[in-house]
């Protein structure tokens, strides 16, 4: 029945298939947070709205925050501009926020739940018992499939020792339920996302890192709040390296320890997403001859024009005190800048802070990067006079620009075919093919994925009939 001539036509379309623009979903990923309030915020140049978000410089994007009903086990939005709880008209910002992939069809979105503020708040509720986890899990499901988010990005700020096990029983019940949920649906597994503390003490008390790994698509680490309005010498908000030239300064607090930290507690690299944020942090300096890193402050900075927050502002409005004639300098020990303007001193993160970060995310073999938060940055080229959004064009530059040579580009330049074999790797893409069946996609392109499929099958029937 099947010629050999079929058969070796059978392979080379396989073979083609498996060599071509594949592995681009192997890319560094770049999760971007959008916040609910960046919408009602007062000043004109500082409100952010959804069509303000560039999608090419994201690869998921975050809704920050829906908060948890604890008495009804469920999902619901802060405000009644995210969703009026009315499905028939599909108003909201969730709505709008989901729209975007119509345009976008391989943008991947996640509903973020908790956050700093909400604590510990609804968590408590969920992790009482085995079936307030199921039955959370599952209103979860269906609060995300209403609103067409493709999964769920769970901050609890934090677990602690008390609920260290229940978290980790909330991941892996939440993991269960997802997984029988998109084979009743027949739709691609639901995402789990969490994001993570960066100190010792509560990375020991609230993770079983090893255990939560294995329930989980993403890790994103917050690495950022490192330093702030509560330290008494100037100091980054989220320096890359610790300063090892001042033995003053804790040398656990830079993204590189932390990283660190959770990789070698058990973190799949695979999984891991590093923080980036646009915040910058200031302070009144003692003495305004004495600038460096480390320089001891009177307190936190006056709140600014944008973020009325003591000690804290956003990038594009360093670039407003630069053009005001602010003097900017380079660190180059810790990868951050920092900039001067009476006895205000400003630590942020600038383009080139952006890209040394994606360079070091690439040195680890890490899953990528995360942004928080879209609105910070210089969204509308008003203030820094190189276009919008400067810090995320720069992350996703770095991350095409410093992409290791052999896996990026196409068609990849490797010697012999991936075999078919390649063991699945459950963090990529899901997507259902026309059969219904769910499968775990290595390529954007479904169709080639379904070919492959088909291809494999021909020639197993080959093998199997001559
Ligand atoms: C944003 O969400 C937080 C957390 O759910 C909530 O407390 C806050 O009121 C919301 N703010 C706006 C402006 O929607
Ligand atoms: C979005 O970002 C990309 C990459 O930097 C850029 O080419 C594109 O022009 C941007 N789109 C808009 C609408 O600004
Ligand atoms: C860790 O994971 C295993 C397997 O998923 C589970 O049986 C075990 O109870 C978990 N341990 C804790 C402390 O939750
Ligand atoms: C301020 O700093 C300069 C430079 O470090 C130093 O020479 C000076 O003594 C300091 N002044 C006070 C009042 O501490």
């Amino acid at each position: 029945m099947c010629s050999l001539k079929e058969l070796i036509l059978t392979l080379s379309i396989l073979a083609v298939f498996n060599f071509g623009p594949a592995n681009s979903d192997n890319k560094m990923k770049n999760f971007c947070y959008y916040t609910n309030w960046s919408n009602q915020l007062q000043s004109f140049d500082a409100k952010f709205q959804i069509k303000d978000i560039n999608v090419t410089l994201c690869t998921h994007l975050i809704y920050a925050f829906a908060n948890i009903d604890s008495e009804n086990l469920k999902l619901v939005p802060s405000l009644r501009d995210d969703d009026n709880g009315q499905l028939v008209n599909q108003r909201g910002k969730y709505f709008d926020f989901n729209r975007l992939k119509i345009e976008h069809p391989e943008l991947v979105t996640l509903l973020s739940v908790g956050g700093a503020a909400a604590k510990n708040g609804g968590f408590i509720q969920v992790v009482q018992s085995e079936r307030n986890m199921k039955l959370f899990s599952r209103n979860v499901a269906v609060f995300l499939r209403d609103r067409d988010f493709d999964g769920i990005d769970i901050d609890w700020e934090w677990p602690g020792d008390i609920y260290r096990d229940k978290f980790t029983e909330l991941l892996q019940i939440m993991w269960d339920e997802f997984v029988k949920e998109a084979v009743r649906t027949s739709k691609p597994r639901l995402i789990i996302s969490i994001a993570v503390a960066v100190g010792e003490t509560t990375i020991a008390e609230s993770y079983d890192i090893k255990n939560i790994s294995q329930h989980v698509d993403f890790i994103q680490v917050m690495t950022y709040d490192f330093h702030g309005p509560w330290s008494d010498v100037t100091s980054f908000t989220a320096p890359l390296f610790s300063r090892a030239s001042n033995h003053r300064f804790n040398q656990q607090l830079s993204q590189a320890w932390a990283m660190d930290r959770w990789i070698s507690g058990g973190a799949p690299r695979h999984k891991l997403l590093m923080g980036l944020t646009g915040v910058a942090n200031t302070f009144i300096l003692e003495n305004t001859s004495s600038t460096e890193v480390g320089s001891p402050v009177l307190g936190a900075g006056r709140a600014g024009p944008y973020m009325a927050k003591d000690g804290r502002t956003t990038y594009y409005r360093v670039c407003e005190m630069i053009r005001n004639g602010a003097i900017h300098h380079w660190d180059d020990e810790q990868k951050m800048a920092y900039a001067l303007l009476d006895d205000q001193w400003i630590g942020y993160g600038n383009p080139k802070s952006m890209e040394e970060k994606v360079k070091f995310a690439y040195s680890r073999n890490i899953a990528g990067m995360m942004f928080w938060s879209m609105e910070l940055d210089d969204f509308h080229g008003k203030f820094c006079n190189v276009g919008k959004y400067p810090l995320l064009t720069a992350i996703h530059k770095a991350i095409i620009e410093h992409a290791p040579k052999d896996t990026s580009g196409f068609p990849a330049a490797s010697t012999t075919p991936t075999p078919s074999t390649t063991p699945i790797d459950f963090n990529l893409h899901h997507k259902t093919n026309k059969n219904g069946i769910n499968f775990y996609d290595m390529s954007d392109d479904s169709s080639q994925i379904s070919l492959t499929f088909t291809s494999l099958f021909l020639a197993l029937l080959c093998f199997v009939l001559v």
